[in-house]
């Protein structure tokens, strides 16, 4: 059973409290459903040389093609300083998504009120890059 968005939001709060972001100190945590319904968390590493540090999607993501997922239903994200704060992600993050998405993948967030927002991946990327394979 597929865990709902409510759920899917305190899997990456949950992962957000382990985020290592000591330089920005904004905190981010990510989970995702795979096709399989498996949820994939990952958090924001930062690191002493600030390009290396990296986001908590891209974890998520990670973790997701390390055990054999190969598409995200749904991902959610949360950031922020000390409270939770409307957090979307990068426009990396974005891109990274978008290349184990569909036209049913949604992406979903808090919004100012804290309320739960859910988006497409083409309302979060539109006239996204895409490359064919070779
Ligand atoms: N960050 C994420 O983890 N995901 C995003 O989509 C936006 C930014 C992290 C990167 C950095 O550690 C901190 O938030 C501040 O930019």
């Amino acid at each position: 059973m597929s865990l709902s968005d409510v759920e899917l939001i305190a899997a990456a709060t949950e992962a957000r409290n382990k985020a290592y972001a000591p330089y920005s100190t904004y905190y981010v945590g990510a989970a995702l459903i795979d096709e399989k319904d498996k949820v994939h968390v990952g958090c924001n590493v930062e690191n002493s040389s600030f390009p290396l540090g990296t986001c908590a999607e891209a974890g998520a993501i990670s973790s997701m093609i390390a055990s054999g997922g190969k598409k995200i239903k749904v991902i959610a994200a949360v950031g922020g300083r000390e409270s939770l704060e409307a957090c979307t992600p990068c426009g990396g993050c974005r891109q990274r998504i978008n290349e184990f998405a569909d036209a049913d993948t949604r992406i979903v967030v808090l919004d100012e009120q804290g309320q739960l927002a859910s988006y497409s991946m083409d309302e979060m990327l539109p006239e996204s890059f895409r490359l064919e394979r070779k």
